[in-house]
């Protein structure tokens, strides 16, 4: 097949390189210099989705995979399928389970699956009530796209009032009850109808090692997580089957990689964010999972065009992603920097992807928060996080922050 991968990042890279393997001819668009080695790229004006609708479709391509958010929040599979070309991922309108909390909420409500107690509050009037009815412990979001950032998790309820206010200046909020455990990432392709399973996941959101530090995009993931196949099923079956299926009703079926946050709390795992999309850097470390036999873009051809099968897909080795960010990242990232030791992170045993990068004068520079992604596989989890730690310790990025401790807790 012609498959054009739509996104920039570490996540995109890491689809176009399992494509690229897979036997496809590949095209990024726009890409990255990292996509530019392993494929074809079209580099694109502007993120607008006329801009990026053209570009595809001068591609002719069989199969579109968008990655990131934006775009499709946008309508760009709408713009595309509206085309005649077979596109896998999900519509504007099944993007707002993405791209409004309250609207992810209202579907959890009304479709019976297990999320935290909220309340969605558009009047500064109404904190003190809803913080005080949830029992002061809670998370406040923003209702947009804040690419990870638009979250505060309260340990008070005094900080409670202040994020809800400084959130409501953007918008309406969602406060909700705070809840604790280890945190999954489970994802399912979806044809709008049938679930095809991926192993599960777990992402480091935090910045530092300890879990410290603000929020921010996924500083690295590890996939699998051991997690026992009842509640795994348990997980497709309460979470993300009535999803698909309320969206279905609702005339905006959802075709796509469906993303389920969760957090296994003590009473079985609740819903933290739904999103519509593969998760990045989950998906890095998942594709590295998977066998090599499986043909994940004739997998995702099948979801575009209805007809997928049932499936749940296996993990066959551990696989370990460790984000190398640029000094600054979440708030403020310093770009321009110089990167080098890409081959010897190579000769530690890892791939190394691009996530954030640009060429500057013939030299491969930082252009974002997240620049590298370190992937590394091995029999066991262990193997896997050692090759990606020891791999990521010799890129060399002023100012560089990574954690080293993706996948030990
Ligand atoms: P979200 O974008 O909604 O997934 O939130 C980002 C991160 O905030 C999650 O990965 C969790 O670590 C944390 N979080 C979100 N909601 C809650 C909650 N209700 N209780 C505790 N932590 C939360
Ligand atoms: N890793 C979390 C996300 O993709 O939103």
């Amino acid at each position: 097949m012609r498959i054009v991968v739509v996104g920039s990042g570490g996540r995109e890279h890491a689809l176009v390189r399992r494509f690229v393997r897979e036997g496809h001819t590949v095209v990024g668009v726009p890409g990255n210099p990292g996509i530019a080695q392993d494929a074809g790229v079209a580099p694109c004006a502007s993120n607008e989705i006329p801009v990026l609708t053209a570009a595809c479709h001068r591609e002719r391509p069989d199969l579109v995979v968008v990655g990131p958010e934006a775009p499709l929040a946008g309508g760009l599979a709408d713009e595309l399928r509206a085309r005649g070309i077979a596109t896998f991922g999900p519509s504007a309108a099944a993007t707002r389970l993405e791209s409004s909390k309250a609207f992810a909420k209202a579907v959890m409500r009304a479709a019976h699956i297990p999320t935290a107690a909220f309340e969605v509050v558009g009047d500064e009037a109404e904190i003190d009530r809803v913080i005080a009815m949830l029992g002061g412990s809670v998370a406040v979001k923003a209702d947009g796209l804040w690419a990870g950032k638009g979250v505060v998790v309260c340990e008070t309820a005094g900080e409670a009032r202040a994020a809800a206010r400084r959130l409501l200046e953007r918008g309406r909020v969602v406060i909700e009850e705070r809840l604790s455990g280890p945190e999954l990432s489970v994802i399912a392709l979806t044809d709008g109808e049938r679930l095809a399973l991926l192993p599960p996941a777990r992402d480091h959101k935090r910045l530092g090692d300890g879990d410290r530090g603000p929020n921010t995009g996924g500083m690295g993931a590890v996939c699998p997580v051991a997690i026992d196949e009842a509640t795994l099923a348990g997980i497709r079956e309460t979470v993300l089957r009535p999803a698909v299926g309320w969206l279905a009703q609702a005339e905006a079926p959802f075709v796509g990689a469906l993303y389920a946050g969760l957090m296994l709390t003590e009473t079985g795992p609740e819903v933290l964010e739904f999103n519509a999309r593969f998760g990045d850097p989950e998906t890095q470390a998942i594709l590295a999972s998977i066998d090599p036999s499986v043909g994940l873009g004739a997998l995702c051809l099948e979801a575009s065009t209805g007809r997928l099968a049932e499936a749940v897909l296996l993990a066959s080795r551990a696989a370990c992603c460790v984000v190398v960010a640029s000094a600054g990242y979440p708030e403020a990232p310093r770009k321009g920097d110089p990167i080098d030791g890409l081959d010897e992170a190579r000769a530690a045993g890892a791939e190394v992807l691009h996530a954030g990068t640009r060429i500057e004068d013939g030299r491969l520079v930082s252009a974002g928060g997240r620049v590298l992604n370190v992937v590394a596989t091995g029999e066991s989890l262990e193997e896997a996080r050692a090759r990606a730690n020891a791999a990521a310790a010799r890129i060399r990025l002023p100012g560089k922050q990574v954690r080293t401790d993706i996948g030990a807790s």
